[in-house]
Parts: structure tokens; sequence; C-alpha cells
């Protein structure tokens, strides 16, 4: 490690994705922070068809990304549903107007409460206190 960080050695990588301008690519959750940067990225390395499913589809918080993606020639497909669903899954493949060549899994959803409060919400628990 050199004393002085300016003296690492650091060179910018630029991954050559093998990505099919005739598939789509699925990002679950893909609408959040991270899902918006791999979305471009996969759209300026060659991807034309991305589909996304979040609970929240598509709305006014995520409508200007969207039109990026489209104003660079992406194809965009949202489906409001959740991944833990598989109805709402069997219904994405189903409409999928491209076959899905990659999933990308990004969802998540973050929880902060008092934790007694936490277990009995999420894990139907009961306490005797
Ligand atoms: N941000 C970080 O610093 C960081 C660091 C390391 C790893 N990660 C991981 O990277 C992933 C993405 O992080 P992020 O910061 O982009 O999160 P984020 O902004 O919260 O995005 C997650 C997205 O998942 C969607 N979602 C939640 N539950 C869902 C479900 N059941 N079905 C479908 N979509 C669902 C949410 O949309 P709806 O609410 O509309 O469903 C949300 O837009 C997460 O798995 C996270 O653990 C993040």
């Amino acid at each position: 490690m050199p004393g002085d960080l300016k003296d690492l050695p650091c060179a910018a990588r630029n991954p050559d994705l093998p990505l099919h301008p005739d598939s789509s690519y699925l990002l679950v959750g893909g609408l959040g922070g991270i899902g918006r940067s791999i979305s471009l990225s996969l759209v300026l390395n060659g991807a034309k068809h991305l589909i996304f499913l979040s609970r929240s589809g598509r709305n006014e918080k995520n409508e200007h990304f969207l039109k990026e993606l489209e104003a660079l020639g992406c194809r965009v497909q949202v489906f409001a549903g959740s991944v833990a669903n598989i109805d709402d899954v069997k219904n994405l493949v189903a409409k999928a107007e491209k076959p899905i060549r990659g999933v990308i899994q990004l969802s998540m959803a973050l929880q902060v409460s008092f934790l007694p409060f936490v277990l009995l919400e999420s894990s139907q628990i009961n306490f005797e206190f």
C-alpha cells in the first residue's frame, strides 16, 4: 500500500457485456437507486428491452428516468407487482415482448422499528409480557 493514495494504481474498468438487443433483461426492484445505475449501464452497453418489476410500478417518481431510457432507444416495460407473488412474476413473463435473457434481483425492503414491534409484524410471533 503506497503512503500517498495518489500513487495507488487505478484503471477504469469497462466490461464488455455480451448483451443481446433482441432479448429482454428483467430488473426486479430496478427502479430504486442502484437499479437505475445498472439500467443505464445496460442500455449504454446495447440492451434494447428492459423489464422492471416493483410494487409501485410506473409513477411520477420514475417517469422521467423511464423516459430517459426510452430516449436512448430502449423499449421499457414496467409491471406493478411483487417478486414474492408468483402470479405477478408469471404475468410479466407471459407479457414480455422479448424473451428474457437475464434477471437482476435488486428488490429489498428496509424496516426500522422498535424491536418487539418488528418481530410481531414480521414473524407473527406471539409474545407474552
Ligand atoms: N444502496 C446501497 O448502498 C446498497 C449496498 C449494498 C447492497 N445493496 C443492495 O442492492 C439492492 C438495491 O439497493 P437500492 O439502494 O437500489 O434499494 P432501493 O432504492 O430501496 O430499491 C429497491 C427497490 O425494490 C423494490 N421492491 C421492494 N420490494 C419488492 C418486491 N417485493 N417486489 C418487487 N420490487 C420490490 C422497491 O420498489 P417498490 O417499493 O415500488 O416495490 C425499490 O424501488 C438491494 O438488494 C440492497 O440490499 C444496496
